[in-house]
């Protein structure tokens, strides 16, 4: 039997919804594949299916609703507070949708990444597929890259690409971008686990 390595490196996953890069790191982990450990799941929405799969993988979870807070900077003291107290070392941004508050994004600064669905710095912000059809883009695709308080600005870890067709549609696109994304992200966190992929000094470095 493989024994467990005793000091893993520990996530911490933030959603709002659907959950399934959540679902696609979840699956890394369990065919040895990702050679890491969820600590937590944190949503902003009771509602997020997310929730249900990180139960069902008998991961901790916990919901910060933006009601049971009085301002932004309030509501990320506690959800700071929260992730600290799992000392992670990395904080996964899968489909979290709230803007962080730069005391936030500095605190964990070269320990939080996020994944965009698009080739940024294209197509920063919502709604990318719908945006990159109406762009009449030849190419689309997903981004990793470290979060800094630039929305959807902070360096690039990778990206992977797909050509668009002409019968392409939100729908078709949602679901290819989907398929890379959850091929990317595990893949990017393994790297950062095994300290192949670094933030030094703001900038990414990738080594072999
Ligand atoms: C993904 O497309 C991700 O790129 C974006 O939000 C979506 C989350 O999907 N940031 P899911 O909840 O992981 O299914």
């Amino acid at each position: 039997m493989k024994k467990k390595s005793v000091n893993p490196f520990r996530l911490v996953i933030l959603i709002s919804g659907f959950g399934s890069n959540l679902q696609a790191i979840i699956d890394a982990i369990k065919n040895q594949k990702l050679p890491v450990t969820i600590s937590a799941v944190i949503s902003n929405r009771s509602d997020a299916y997310g929730l249900q799969r990180a139960a069902q993988a008998k991961i901790p979870t916990h919901i910060f609703l933006k009601t049971d807070y009085s301002n932004a900077a309030e509501y990320d003291s506690a959800l700071q507070n929260c992730i600290d107290q799992y000392q992670p070392d990395l904080v996964v941004l899968a489909g979290f949708m709230r803007i962080l508050t730069p005391k936030l994004v500095n605190h964990f600064a070269g320990r939080i990444v996020n994944i965009h669905p698009s080739l940024l710095p294209k197509y920063q912000g919502l709604n990318t597929h719908a945006r990159v059809l109406a762009g009449k883009e030849t190419e689309h695709g997903v981004t990793v890259h470290f979060v800094t308080e630039e929305l959807d600005g902070g360096p690039i870890i990778m990206q992977k690409n797909i050509a668009i067709y002409s019968d392409d549609t939100v729908e078709t696109l949602q679901e290819k971008i989907h398929q890379l994304e959850h091929e990317l992200y595990p893949l990017v966190i393994k790297m950062i686990a095994e300290k192949k992929v670094k933030w030094v000094n703001g900038k990414v470095v990738i080594s072999n």
